[in-house]
């Protein structure tokens, strides 16, 4: 209990959440209704019954779903200033967040009505609050080209850019052009590598699109060179336990392998994914493994220390968080 309290408290940052995930049913429903959309379910409770995941796939399937009443710039706005008063309420301090605009474009929004909706919702939180614009890995490289294209105008919105979508059959070198192209870009670069897909797809995302920070890479255990490696290089990895029981990735938060990330010197941190999902924000996802995990107020301060050290936040201001 003093623990939950001690984890709770601790200021934090956010590294791994994707702003689509935020969106909770029932502000789904009132966007529908403000826009004219119509749903393929008939309530909130119904919409949020169907959130029983086997995989990662089946969880796209309804996410993408989901997103399909964001169409104004203030639907953006709303649903990311939802979300910074989330982080505000767990004491999350910095939040590097994620947003998908192949999945609004596709629809006929401009890219435009996204970037802005979501930038004037950090601008006005007291959170501090970054963009990284993820390529959906299902669609081509030339698609992925096409929507930097469209947000080079926005550049200065962004601090990076990352991969995300369904994992298995797109590997990381299916974006090594785009990749290359944002590292000159000076854009940072990360990409979910190693949640579904396999070790080699984590040394793929290092080597050929030049990633500084894994999103999941929870398999990486199944590769003790490649462990030693990424410890040694000190390489940050965005782990999202209630995701990761949610998909099944692991069965149980006890099967969970956090602990031994952490034991292996990596340099791992807590995040929530898509909160809205996946059963809770950052102090859920740290109260979950706190009550299954044998984790101490040692490891508790590590985590919270390693979300800083892992940001891409500017290193006077990482200090003032540290
Ligand atoms: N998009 C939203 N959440 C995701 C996840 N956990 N993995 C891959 N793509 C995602
Ligand atoms: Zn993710």
């Amino acid at each position: 209990e003093q623990l939950r309290q001690a984890v709770t408290a601790m200021p934090k940052a956010e590294l791994h959440i994707h702003i689509e995930g935020s969106l909770e049913p029932e502000l789904i429903f009132a966007l529908a209704e403000r826009n004219g959309v119509r749903l393929a379910y008939p309530s909130v409770d119904a919409l949020r019954q169907a959130y029983a995941f086997k995989d990662l796939q089946s969880f796209l399937d309804i996410y993408y779903a989901g997103a399909s009443v964001l169409l104004q710039e203030q639907d953006f706005y709303d649903m990311t200033a939802a979300f910074l008063e989330r982080c505000e309420r767990d004491n999350v301090r910095h939040a590097e967040i994620f947003f998908d605009p192949q999945t609004h474009t596709a629809r006929g929004v401009a890219m435009e009505t996204v970037v802005s909706g979501i930038h004037r919702a950090c601008q006005d939180s007291p959170v501090s609050a970054t963009l990284i614009m993820c390529f959906l890995r299902h669609l081509s490289e030339e698609d992925a080209l096409a929507t930097l294209d469209a947000a080079l105008p926005h550049r200065d919105k962004l601090i990076g850019v990352g991969l995300d979508s369904s994992e298995v059959g797109h590997p990381p070198e299916k974006f090594a052009r785009v990749f290359a192209r944002c590292r000159d870009l000076g854009l940072h670069l990360v990409a979910h590598a190693g949640e579904e897909g396999p070790p080699a797809y984590i040394a793929s995302a290092l080597d050929v699109l030049k990633v500084e920070r894994l999103d999941h890479g929870v398999r990486i255990l199944e590769d003790a060179a490649l462990t030693a490696r990424v410890a040694r290089e000190g390489i940050a990895l965005t782990v999202c336990p209630l995701s990761n029981t949610k998909l099944r990735v692991f069965d149980q938060m006890r099967d969970h392998n956090l602990v031994q990330l952490l034991d292996a010197g990596l340099l791992a941190t807590v995040n929530s994914d898509d909160p809205a999902y996946f059963g809770g924000y950052m102090n859920d996802n740290f109260i979950a493994v706190f009550e299954s995990l044998p984790l101490t107020l040692a490891h508790a301060k590590t985590l919270a220390r390693n979300s800083f050290a892992a940001s891409f936040l500017p290193a006077e201001q990482k200090r003032r968080f540290l």
